[in-house]
């Protein structure tokens, strides 16, 4: 008798728990999924989103943006699973994923910040190969 009770309780268990300890995240997927079909309209050789790019992309110090926000860890920290500080003064909660695991889920919410952000430190828009291999930089953290 417990055998055939206990194994709809594991079922839903599993389906909970799962999705959680694995980091699958469906907002996230298709975020990514769409900027891969815009990275390959601009660049016919792009093969693939790079984590070590975008933890470049995210140390680097750049010109032609702000002087006063020459990087992103200008506002995020050095390190993307530690809380960084806007300029003034408020919390941001850690970039990583593992950290902060609602991070590049909502579409609205990352392209306003990669919007504003890359203009603020780059001085222009990031690429859809850029804003890809930060997301799964950040998703590897
Ligand atoms: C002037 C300060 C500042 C700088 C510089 C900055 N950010 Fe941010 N960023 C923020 C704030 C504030 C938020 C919104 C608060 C939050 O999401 O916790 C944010 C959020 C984001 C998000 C949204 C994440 C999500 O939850 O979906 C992305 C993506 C992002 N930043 C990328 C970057 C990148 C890439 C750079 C460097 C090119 C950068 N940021 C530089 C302040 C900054």
């Amino acid at each position: 008798m417990i055998r055939f009770t206990a194994l709809p309780v594991l079922a839903v268990l599993s389906v909970l728990v799962v999705p959680a300890v694995a980091g699958a995240n469906p907002g996230r997927d298709a975020i990514l999924a769409e900027l891969s079909a815009q990275a390959k309209d601009q660049a016919s050789g792009f093969a693939g989103f790079d984590a070590g790019r975008g933890d470049v992309l995210f140390r680097h110090r750049h010109t032609g943006g702000k002087p006063a926000t020459p990087a992103c860890t200008s506002c995020h920290g050095p390190s993307p699973i530690q809380a960084g500080e806007t300029r003034a003064g408020k919390v941001i909660d850690p970039l990583a994923v593992s950290r902060t695991p609602e991070r590049y889920s909502d579409p609205e919410k990352v392209a306003k910040w990669f919007r504003r952000n890359c203009n603020s430190v780059l001085g222009r828009e990031c690429t859809a190969r850029e804003k890809g291999d930060f997301i799964t930089f950040m998703t590897s953290q």
